[in-house]
Order: C-alpha cells, then sequence, then structure tokens
C-alpha cells in the first residue's frame, strides 16, 4: 500500500526541518526525508561547532539575489527575535560575537536537538538514509518514489539545500527538480568561499601564509571591513569570503589592510622622530612582522632608513600596503564554499509562501532558492524564515 501523507519534505537540513515544525503544528502529517545519516548536518559543523545561528541586523540588504526584494517578506514574517523566542523556550544559551553574529554558548548540537524536540512534538515523521529516485506530479498532488517504495503527497516541499561540500552530502537535486518541472534557474556558483590565485603570485605571498590581518576588501562599489587571511592557495577570511559571493572570473579586489590606520601619515611621523629606523621596523609596529618586511622588500626598502624616503616613496610604499590590486585566479568552489550563490529563480516562486506559481502544492525553501546571505548567521535567517512562511501555508 502506498502511503499518504499532506506534506513530504525533502531534506532535513535548517530549512526542511523549520518547515516540518510549522506544518505539523498546524496538524498536517508531515514525511521529512533525507539521504544522509543525521538530520542539521550543516547546522552541527556551523560556525565552528557554535553555529552562529543568526543575525539581528538581518534584512534583505544582506542577501543577494536577482530580485533583492524577494526575501523582504518571509525575513518580515520570521524574524531573529522569533528565533531567539524558540531558542529560550528551550532554555539554550546564547551570546553576541561581532556585528549581530549571534551564537550558542555551548554547541550546535543543542540547536538540532531543539529543532527534534520540536519535530516530535510535532509528529512530524522522519527518516533518514533514503534515495529519492523520482519525483512526479498526480492529480491529487505528488508521487515520491524512493529507495523504500513509494509515497504520496497534497504537498511537496523541496528544501535539499546548495552544492556546497558534496561531501557532507550536498546535492543539485532542487535543481534537478526545478528543471523538471521547467522553472528557471539562476546559475549556481560557490560563494562564501577562499579566493585562489595565480602560481607566479601564489610563490610570491608563499611566506605570507598563515598571517591574518584586519582589512577593508573591496570590489566595484561592494567593500567589507572583516579579517584577511593568507594562506597556501590564496586568500581567505571572513573579508574574502565575503566578496567571493561578487566576484567573477577575471575581476580585480582591492585590499586595504589596516583599514582603520594611516600608513603613509604613521611612516611620516616615524621619519620625523626617528629617521634612523628602516621602514619595515616601523610598518612592524603596526603590521605582522612578516607583512612588514614583504612590503618594504617588494619596494626594494628593506634596508632603507626613513630619512632617506621621499614622501613619494613613503606614499608608494603605504599605497602597496592599503590600496593593493590583486586578481584571483579563482576559487576553492563546492569543496569549501559555505553557500551556493543562485538557484531557482525567484521570479517562479510567490514570496509569501515559497510555492510555485506554475504548479501548485509545489514549494521550494531555504538555499536551493536564489537568496544568498552574506557570512554571519544570515543564511540561517533565510533558511528558518522561509521553511517558516511555507510551514504555515501548507
Ligand atoms: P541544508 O544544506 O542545511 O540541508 C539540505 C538537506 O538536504 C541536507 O540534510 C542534505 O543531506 C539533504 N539532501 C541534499 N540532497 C539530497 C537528496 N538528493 N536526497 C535527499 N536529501 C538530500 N550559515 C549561517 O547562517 N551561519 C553559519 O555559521 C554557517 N556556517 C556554515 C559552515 C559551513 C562549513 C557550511 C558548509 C555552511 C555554513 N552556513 C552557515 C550555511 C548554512 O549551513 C546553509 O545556508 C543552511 O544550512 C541552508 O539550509 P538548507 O536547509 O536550505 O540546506
Amino acid at each position: 500500500m502506498v502511503r499518504k501523507f499532506d506534506v513530504v519534505i525533502l531534506g532535513a537540513g535548517a530549512a526542511g526541518m523549520m518547515c516540518a515544525i510549522r506544518a505539523g503544528r498546524r496538524s498536517r502529517s508531515v514525511l521529512l526525508l533525507d539521504h544522509a545519516r543525521a538530520p542539521g548536518e550543516k547546522i552541527r559543523i556551523s560556525g565552528g561547532g557554535r553555529c552562529n545561528f543568526t543575525n539581528i541586523h538581518a534584512s534583505a540588504r544582506n542577501f543577494l539575489s536577482a530580485n533583492p526584494h524577494f526575501a523582504k517578506s518571509a525575513l518580515a514574517r520570521f524574524t531573529p527575535r522569533d528565533f531567539l523566542d524558540m531558542m529560550e523556550a528551550h532554555r539554550i544559551a546564547w551570546h553576541e560575537k561581532t556585528l549581530g553574529q549571534l551564537f550558542c554558548d555551548e554547541s550546535a548540537k543543542d540547536i538540532i536537538r531543539m529543532l527534534l524536540s520540536e519535530m516530535k512534538a510535532a509528529n512530524v515523521v522522519l527518516e533518514l538514509q533514503k534515495q529519492i529516485t523520482a519525483v512526479e506530479k498526480t492529480p491529487d498532488g505528488f508521487r515520491i518514489v524512493t529507495s523504500d517504495g513509494p509515497v504520496e503527497a497534497g504537498a511537496l516541499v523541496v528544501a535539499t539545500g546548495g552544492k556546497s561540500i558534496p561531501k557532507m552530502g550536498a546535492t543539485g537535486f532542487a535543481y534537478e527538480i526545478a528543471r523538471q518541472f521547467g522553472f528557471k534557474i539562476v546559475e549556481p556558483r560557490p560563494a562564501l568561499v577562499p579566493l585562489t590565485l595565480d602560481p607566479n603570485l601564489l610563490e610570491k605571498l608563499a611566506p605570507l601564509s598563515g598571517i591574518a590581518a584586519p582589512a577593508e576588501v573591496r570590489h566595484g562599489k561592494t567593500t567589507f571591513r572583516e579579517a584577511l587571511l593568507f594562506t597556501h592557495r590564496g586568500l581567505s577570511g571572513p573579508s574574502i569570503l565575503q566578496i567571493s559571493s561578487y566576484w567573477r572570473e577575471g575581476d580585480d579586489i582591492t585590499l586595504v589592510i589596516e583599514p582603520d590606520l594611516d600608513i603613509a601619515a604613521i611612516l611620516r611621523a616615524a621619519r620625523k622622530t626617528n629617521g634612523r629606523q628602516a621602514a619595515q621596523t616601523v610598518l612592524a609596529e603596526t603590521l605582522p612582522k612578516r607583512l612588514a618586511q614583504f612590503f618594504a622588500e617588494s619596494r626594494g626598502l628593506q634596508n632603507t632608513h626613513l630619512a632617506d624616503l621621499s614622501d613619494k616613496a613613503i606614499d608608494g610604499l603605504a599605497t602597496s600596503i592599503q590600496s593593493w590590486t590583486i586578481r584571483p585566479a579563482g576559487s576553492e568552489g563546492y569543496r569549501t564554499a559555505e553557500v551556493t550563490l543562485g538557484g531557482i529563480d525567484t521570479f517562479e516562486l510567490d514570496s509569501k509562501t515559497m510555492q510555485a506559481k506554475a504548479v501548485p502544492g509545489l514549494y521550494f525553501i531555504g538555499e536551493c532558492v536564489d537568496v544568498t546571505g552574506w557570512l554571519g548567521g544570515y543564511n540561517f535567517q533565510w533558511a528558518w524564515a522561509s521553511g517558516h512562511v511555507c510551514g504555515e501555508a501548507l
């Protein structure tokens, strides 16, 4: 006998679980299917094990999408405060780290436990390690063919996420379903991802591997002021991950190291007070030593006293540090990307419910939709909010 549910949700990640809770609470019979061994694996590993579960400043301006207005409705109807109410009802302690980013005090697993307990209370049936082989439209709804046989549902919610970190079970399944129904897809690409450099530049920057510094990273009019990290593959750190969502192959980015300081003014002042110092000695008072040495050597100034530097030479050195243009070669790709940019074109969906306009009963939520947040808890907030509004509509 074919099992029947009001709702089948594919993907037991952040969005799928939140949607299941809302729909279950509204007395819908809900089956939540996932091919992974455990639910919410990305929640578990996020934020260094403490999950940056939301951002108190979340608004549509923190998201990239072909339609920047699409996320507004869901974000307004399920806010960071709503998620905090849920956390507090489960006595999960949290703190703000920086820039409005909220983390669990103890462990990301507390959030998974909370969602599982809410699902249990809402009578959601969770089935893991199920392969989904086909999805078909029927006159009454949908038929989902799984490794355990077919299931039927009046409504189908696709919450299988994006392609980031295939090792953790990420697939492009949501895009396949969207294509099957003839929906448009905004070309997916890895985002919030370290950028790589061509071999020549990488060799030049090899001595800097492992160094972090405060920076502002610019791409066109977009800027992010957060830490920058030099790695053995290229550039990483929050500022680079943020800009990677805007960067495209062939584009330059500009690095401003120590953006709160005026390096030229510091060098000039030091030339006046103690001109016998080497430039790199003065730079090393504000920059990591290896970085100071690197910039001085790149300008051939490693043994030059400040007193021997003209204003022009000082400005040139300062510019190399605070207006450093680099053309990344590429990115580390889906292997390390935190999210997938692009996805199901929001034009296909109703922003209040996430339902497909052309196929009633079919919904897409979470990361598979063309709504991608900045680094800092925004992507989970989108998963919670889109899952919530969908669950309320089922
Ligand atoms: P999610 O990917 O969470 O869930 C999709 C589910 O579908 C998975 O359980 C998967 O197994 C399942 N699935 C996929 N294909 C399937 C198939 N073919 N059949 C059956 N099941 C299938 N965001 C943030 O806001 N704060 C943070 O701290 C972090 N940190 C972070 C760290 C790392 C390392 C990564 C990779 C990502 C983050 N993120 C983040 C991003 C965040 O994890 C992400 O945006 C959300 O998990 C998206 O939620 P979804 O439910 O849409 O997809």
